[in-house]
């Protein structure tokens, strides 16, 4: 039986500069992938079925696939296995990959199949040597598809405002299990295959997996952590609120739509804190502190389950929508589970990092500290900042302040209600806000500065900054220990993460090393178990070169790779001119154990 593409009438509103998909003609609605993994030519290969639907009854000529770095082997149709004529065109922006247009014989095809091998280079995937894992025996995939790397393992339309479902057989050697962000299917462990389902719609740049030697711990009936099998206790321990988490998010914003809500915690190279694959966020071990003091990032990929999951940014000039909306959500999950203190505190360490890195932003680089960004001659991972999160989030917060909690969750609530699955624009959202919240209150409009919020750089005037009495006594602290190497100010037993960020951020620029040899003395601070303040920490050492600490500063980048961490690190070397070749030499030492979206980063920084 011949199976008829399906006739579904639609038309995008919006033009995604990232994709080479012809999606006003056809769209990609479903990908069967079957992959075999090889972990010593380190690739993929295998086929990607995509199944078609078009915008109209007239059909397509072609469709347009993204694709980058891929082998493709051939393309045929599915029905028949007829072969299809294709091209494969080479963009000169590396980062748009090729175009794959394969020509369709019937301009209804229903769907289109290429078997392919991915190259070893590949932006979205990183194979680790067993020694770069915790137990050493076993190798180690793992993928990082958002923004557009997606199309360096998948074959697709990899636009945001593209979504579809998928299934996949992965193929294993022995003593290897693979996860991915879908529901488990038949799995035949003896013979290596495993199978996976996504029956929700979602962006290609949701499609994860990693595989390695993974072992798995429940923490309620519908939450669990997976990790190396050394690294799974404390994961569990550290992430036993997740399913708090799930019932405060539902409590603001509505149901769960994910049916199961898991995380696993990658090898240390995983170039982020988290990424919000559904149904099973990614995280770095750099949140085990073993205080659960980390655990806001675990708050924020579940909320991006309704933010960025559920209602998707249609391009990644409204990235905002993405991470301005979850880092707002985040904040209000940890102010349920955890109090306003410490939420408070969250809001005031964001502002921080906003502010500076506005100021630090290239006056040619404006354009990142806008809301609603002009991306057309940009790689989207350029624009990355914490302009999207903070500034977003920071834009909610004064709406929220003005309407009130209530009526501003009511309207949150209908807002990812009535999206659901879907794409949303900034300008969308603006004309749906425009009349769910301000109900033609123009005035409200201007004095809120909501135009400035989304199309100026900078921070509008009308910011809301929450007092935190925690955080004056911080920045006292400071700058008395700065002055006079006071340790009694250095409140050791009882400050808690965000008190510390905040101290050793309200450091002066300039502190005698003498004064950090003191503090490092008294609170061990080299030796942080805790990244977050670790990582504070060797931002005042390297400003002041501060020898003692190097030692800890080189293992601290040599053992983990979170680009958030990474970037700071290194440009603050590279700008201090006596701790530049230090910076070279460590580089080149690390640089094998990184993922290619952290060495993409910094080799553009340690040049
Ligand atoms: N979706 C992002 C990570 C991302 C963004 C990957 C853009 C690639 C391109 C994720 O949800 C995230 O924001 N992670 C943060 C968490 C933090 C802000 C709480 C991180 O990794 O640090
Ligand atoms: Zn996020």
């Amino acid at each position: 039986m011949l199976i008829i593409g399906c006739l579904t009438m639609f038309a995008f509103s919006f033009k995604d500069v990232h994709t080479f998909g012809n999606v006003d003609q056809v769209r990609t609605t479903h990908l069967s992938l079957d992959l075999s993994l090889d972990f010593d030519k380190k690739v993929m290969k295998g086929s990607c079925v995509v199944k078609l639907a078009y915008a109209d009854d007239k059909g397509a000529a072609y469709v347009d696939l993204d694709t980058r770095m891929l082998t493709i082997e051939s393309v045929t149709n599915p029905a028949d296995n007829s072969p299809l004529k294709y091209e494969l065109t080479k963009d000169a922006r590396d980062y748009m990959g090729a175009k794959l247009r394969v020509h369709l014989k019937d301009p209804k095809t229903a769907a289109v199949k290429v078997t392919y091998v991915t190259d070893p280079a590949a932006g979205a995937l990183q194979w680790l040597d067993p020694a770069q894992t915790t137990s050493k025996k076993k190798p180690f995939l793992l993928t990082q598809s958002q923004a557009i790397l997606a199309r360096t393992w998948i074959p697709c339309m990899d636009s945001p405002g593209v979504r579809v479902t998928y299934d996949a057989v992965v193929r294993v050697p022995e003593g290897i299990t693979p996860i991915m962000s879908a529901a488990h299917g038949q799995h035949e462990p003896d013979k290596g295959i495993y199978r996976f389902d996504m029956k929700h719609p979602i962006p290609p740049y949701l499609i994860a997996l990693a595989a390695g030697e993974i072992a798995f711990k429940a923490i309620s009936d519908r939450c669990g952590v997976y990790a190396e099998p050394a690294v799974l206790e404390k994961a569990a321990w550290e992430f036993a609120d997740m399913e708090k988490m799930v019932v405060a998010a539902e409590k603001l914003y509505g149901k769960y739509r994910w049916d199961r809500w898991d995380a696993i915690v990658l090898p240390p190279s995983f170039p982020f804190g988290g990424m919000e694959n559904p149904m099973l966020t990614f995280a770095t071990p750099t949140l085990l502190a073993g205080d659960r003091s980390l655990v806001n990032v675990m708050a924020h990929e579940l909320a991006h389950s309704w933010s960025g999951n559920l209602v998707t940014n249609a391009t990644w000039s409204d990235f905002w929508l993405n991470e301005g909306f979850t880092t707002y959500f985040e904040r209000r999950i940890v102010e349920s589970l955890y109090g306003k203190d410490t939420a408070q505190m969250q809001w005031l360490l964001g502002q921080r990092d906003l502010k500076h890195e506005i100021v630090e932003m290239a006056a040619a680089d404006q354009e990142f500290a806008k809301l609603y960004q002009d991306l057309s001659k940009h790689d989207p991972d350029a624009a990355f900042s914490s302009v999207p999160y903070d500034k977003g989030a920071n834009f909610l917060l004064v709406l929220e302040q003005h309407f009130g909690r209530d009526k501003f969750d009511t309207f949150l609530k209908n807002y990812f209600d009535q999206h659901a699955f879907q794409t949303m624009t900034t300008e969308k959202f603006l004309t749906f806000m425009r009349k769910n919240l301000f109900k033609g209150d123009e005035k409200a409009w201007e004095t809120l500065k909501v135009d400035t919020w989304i199309s100026d750089p900078g921070i509008p005037g009308n910011m809301v900054i929450p007092a935190s009495k925690n955080f004056e006594k911080t920045r006292q602290a400071a700058k008395t220990f700065a002055a006079k190497g006071d340790t009694s100010v250095v409140k050791k037993d009882t400050w808690n993460t965000e008190e510390w960020l905040d101290f050793l951020n309200s450091m002066p620029e300039k502190v005698d090393h003498a004064r950090l040899k003191q503090l490092d003395e008294y609170a061990n601070l080299s030796q942080a178990g805790n990244s977050e303040i670790l990582f504070a920490w060797q931002m005042v050492c390297i400003r002041n070169t501060y020898q003692p600490s190097f030692a800890s500063l080189e293992d601290f980048l040599l053992r983990q790779g979170r680009r958030k961490f990474l970037k700071p690190l290194y440009q603050a070397m590279m700008a201090n001119p006596e701790t530049k070749t230090m910076a070279k030499q460590i580089y080149t030492k690390a640089r094998a154990g990184y993922h290619p979206i952290s060495t993409a980063t910094i080799d553009a920084i340690v040049k």
